[in-house]
């Protein structure tokens, strides 16, 4: 296997930021310090790239099986890599449905061909129909790291509750999608000015907020573990860090389409810009920035859900979701890197070690004997995301044309350079 000598790099993990060379040998960080004297294979020019950890999306969507026109698991697992991330936990709404342990061994089989340290969530509910709960303890022992019904909450506090008890016996953290659909009844963008000026039905907030309510109060009764999906509203960030304060194994997460835009883009009439939960107003957006600078917010996900151009073409009748795992670092990175809200470290923790953390992963470092699955990314280089550019099956991005700043230039995944940038 070739060696690799990483030379004058800002290498950054959640303890701290220092430049070094990183010498990498037999999938492993080796050693790290300044100017090694190894021999190596292959030599990068680290000068003026950051290092991180291989980075950690814990909610992506990859259509595997049942709408593999949209993404499969190999052209997912190339977009996480060209974003940076080398380790997904992927969501049970696939057709059919991942509900039981059969299904979730042979993905996690045929996930091992893949660069990306693949998890998946085994469903809440039998075919994700909120009527019965499935059999956690045998989706677990067949490799199952988390569960959810994503895509939809479970209907009933009474289902909801047995479900985080099941869950909590079972040893695997509950992952809740907050929407009430009898109060979205329809609606297909955040409810409020933007919609009335369109004419179009609105999805009151209220529709996230008491969800995520019910099931907060029901981690904090059960004990169970509980991480709420994509938070979008101040309502939810407000009901997160009370929970969190009364003592609560809860956490949440929530994706750059959130605290980089507002609802206003949907003025466009583009479906694109179309997801669950909807972009929503400037004063939501400021309250997941606080929730993300206070610690509230534990990680940010992209809710990578790809869709097709055709799909998306009715800006009425097209299914929510956008893709995310290409945009995300650059997104972080223009947001909170480049505003001087957070530092190199701070990313690696919402991106890498907190959402492996809560799914009871090892932390991934760049310390001697780590796995060397590392991303190199030129945090200053601006671009201009192009949907045709990208490695996922479906284009569906919601920052096409924006210019971002922060470039994922080389993925190295067990010391194997897997993905560099033109
Ligand atoms: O926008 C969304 N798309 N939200 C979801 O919860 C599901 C996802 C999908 O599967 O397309
Ligand atoms: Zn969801
Ligand atoms: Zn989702």
């Amino acid at each position: 296997m070739e060696t690799v000598l990483i030379r004058n790099v800002l290498a950054a993990d959640a303890a701290g930021e220092r430049v070094c060379d990183l010498f990498l040998a037999d999938g492993k960080i080796v050693s790290y310090g300044p100017a090694l004297k190894q021999h190596a294979d292959r030599v990068i020019d680290g000068t003026g790239l950051a290092a991180l950890p291989g980075l950690f999306d814990m909610h992506v969507h990859f259509r595997d099986p049942g709408q593999t026109h949209k993404e499969d698991l190999s052209t997912g697992c190339a977009a996480a890599i060209a974003g940076g991330v080398t380790g997904v936990l992927c969501m049970p709404n696939t057709n059919p449905p991942m509900d039981s342990p059969a299904q979730i061994a042979e993905f996690l089989r045929r996930a091992e061909a893949e660069p990306v340290e693949v998890h998946q969530t085994g469903c809440l509910t039998v075919g994700l129909k909120g009527e019965t709960l499935a059999d956690y303890a045998a989706m677990k022992a067949a490799g199952a790291a988390a569960l959810s019904d994503d895509g939809r909450p479970v209907p009933t506090a009474e289902l909801m509750e047995a479900a985080l008890r099941k869950a909590k016996e079972a040893g695997l953290p509950v992952v809740s999608h907050c929407e009430d659909l009898a109060i979205i009844d329809g609606g297909i963008i955040n409810k409020g000015k933007i919609s009335e000026a369109l004419g179009v039905k609105g999805m009151d907030r209220a529709s996230e907020d008491q969800i995520t309510e019910r099931d907060l109060s029901l981690a904090l009764k059960t004990g169970a573990q509980l991480h709420i999906c994509h938070v979008s509203t101040r309502g939810s960030i407000d009901a997160v860090r009370r929970a969190k304060a009364a003592g609560g194994t809860v956490t949440c997460e929530t994706a750059p389409h959130y605290f980089l835009l507002t609802e206003e883009l949907l003025l466009k009439r583009d479906a694109d810009y179309r997801m669950n939960p909807p972009l929503r107003t400037e004063d939501d957006r400021q309250a997941v920035i606080e929730g993300i600078m206070d610690g509230t917010v534990d990680c940010i996900i992209t809710d990578h859900a790809p869709h097709t151009a055709a799909e998306k073409a009715d800006f009425l009748t097209a299914p929510n979701g956008v893709v995310g795992l290409e945009t995300s670092l650059a997104a972080a990175l223009t947001a909170f890197y480049h505003t001087g809200m957070l530092n190199l470290s701070d990313i690696v923790r919402l991106m890498s070690s907190n959402p492996r953390r809560i799914l009871h992963l090892p932390e991934r470092t760049l310390e001697v004997g780590q796995p060397a699955d590392i991303v190199l990314v030129n945090p200053r280089e601006e671009w201009t995301v192009e949907p045709e550019k990208l490695h996922s099956r479906s284009k569906n991005t919601v920052f096409k044309g924006m210019t971002l700043r922060g470039r994922v230039r080389k993925v190295l995944v067990g010391g194997t350079v897997c993905f560099e940038a033109d």
